[in-house]
């Protein structure tokens, strides 16, 4: 069973423009003495070993100079993928916990953060404290503890000129830049309401070997454990609530949501919800329906639907109603997960960094917003999520005992403070 992805395009003359203005960079950086990037990665899994394809790919004098991933089976599946286009040699590529940290010590300039959610903000904050650009993968955290470090984090990146891009790439998509620019110009007039999906079917499962800890197990399993993933409303449907907010220029002030776990009852799944239903009420009391279903034999639907006074729009390629438009299905693609890196190193070679970790920071909450408004049936604010003393992550994750929390019971579970669930 596949990830559901997105694709993106541009056309011929972005595509120039935008190689352009990325030789320009690279140019200013070669007068300043800083032209080659050299990049690690930290999370050697599927994502983050095609985030190194990307990025190599996305601009000249890219290096990949270190790998760090919890487990050796995993590194090695890495290399062996990457050795087509980058070798790291064994004296920087590291295994273990502190993998991050030697990565981190490695002579890098960008790093790219690719593990499960529940470790990003303490990379994070690493690596802006090592003072190291920084790529990373959404969803940034998956509890109110996570959001408010990376917030902290984004606010020190800023101090000090570093850069942080967030895998929500559909910012980097010139569709969705072309539509969403449009409906902040007021093409589909004042935003009165909006829909956002994830339905997709199942997803992959390691069923447990007898040598595998808890933890071990967990973390080989990490989407179906909350500390770990956020639930997939967090890890997947982030994306489409991004671009929500994204839309709206705002974050919701609150939301009232349903859910459960129907399909996907095996423990072997951990403890997660298989469907959400949330409703996202933004400033002004305008609301948007999100909807997410991870069931096999289900149908997909991965999209956005914005509606205003004077028309609708699907966010990235069409706009309906007084003012018109649709993105020409003729034009050439570029892949957004490319032009995410491609923006985060022209930025970085031009002295000016991106820095997303507050907008990717938002969109997590709206999303933890929207998980714990299904998990306990209460209305919740932002201003309650925001400050809620939720710290899923134990302090010190080490290989060893670690019991499953409970599913989730609306009208009985309160907001989680620790992955215990209580
Ligand atoms: N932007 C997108 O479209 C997109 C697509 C897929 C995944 N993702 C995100 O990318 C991240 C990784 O997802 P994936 O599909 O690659 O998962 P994966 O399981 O394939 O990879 C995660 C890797 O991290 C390693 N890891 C776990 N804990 C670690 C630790 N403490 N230190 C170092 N390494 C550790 C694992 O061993 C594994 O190799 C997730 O946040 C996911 O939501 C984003």
């Amino acid at each position: 069973m596949k990830r559901h992805k997105h694709d993106s395009g541009m056309t011929r003359r972005q595509f120039v423009a935008m190689t352009a203005s990325a030789t320009a960079g690279l140019a200013m950086a070669r007068t300043s003495g800083a032209a080659k990037i050299r990049i690690g990665l930290i999370g050697c899994g599927g994502r983050g070993t095609a985030a190194v394809k990307d990025c190599l790919t996305s601009s000249q004098g890219v290096e990949l100079v270190a790998l760090g991933d919890l487990f050796p089976d995993h590194l090695a599946k890495c290399r062996e993928n990457l050795a087509s286009v980058a070798t790291v040699d064994d004296r920087h590529a590291f295994t273990g916990f502190d993998a991050y940290q030697k990565v981190l010590e490695s002579k890098i300039d960008l790093v790219l953060l690719a593990t499960p959610p529940a470790f990003r903000a303490r990379h994070l904050a690493a690596a802006i404290d090592a003072g190291k650009h920084v790529f990373m993968e959404k969803p940034i955290a998956v509890d109110a503890t996570g959001v408010r470090s990376v917030m902290a984090t984004a606010d020190l990146a800023a101090q000090k000129g570093l850069a942080i891009v967030a895998g929500t790439q559909r910012r980097h998509d010139v569709g969705y830049q072309a539509a969403i620019q449009r409906i902040h110009d007021g093409a589909i007039g004042e935003l009165v309401g909006g829909q956002v999906y994830w339905n997709q079917g199942g997803l992959w499962m390691h069923p447990r070997e007898p040598a595998w800890s808890d933890v071990e197990w967990q973390i080989r399993n990490w989407l179906y454990f909350t500390w770990l993933s956020g639930d997939h409303i967090v890890e997947q449907h982030v994306h489409n609530i991004d671009v929500a907010n994204w839309a709206f220029g705002a974050h919701p002030v609150k939301a009232v949501g349903v859910g459960g776990r129907q399909s996907r009852t095996d423990p072997a799944y951990g403890h997660i919800y298989d469907h959400f239903a949330v409703e996202f009420e933004y400033p002004g009391g305008v609301r948007v329906q999100s909807m997410c279903r991870q069931i096999a034999g289900t149908a997909s639907r991965v999209a956005e639907r914005f509606v205003g006074t004077r028309g609708t729009s699907d966010g990235h390629s069409v706009i309906a109603g007084a003012a018109p438009w649709a993105w020409d299905p003729q034009t050439e693609k570029t892949n957004p997960y490319v032009l995410e890196h491609r923006d985060l190193i022209a930025s970085i070679r031009a002295g000016h960094p991106l820095n997303e970790g507050r907008q990717v920071a938002e969109s997590t909450l709206t999303a933890i917003m929207g998980r714990e408004a299904a998990y306990t049936g209460q209305e919740i604010t932002w201003d309650d999520m925001l400050n809620a003393p939720q710290d899923l992550v134990p302090s010190d994750v080490q290989f060893g005992e670690m019991p499953v929390a409970s599913v989730a019971i609306p009208g009985r579970t309160a907001v989680a403070r620790n992955w215990r669930g209580a």
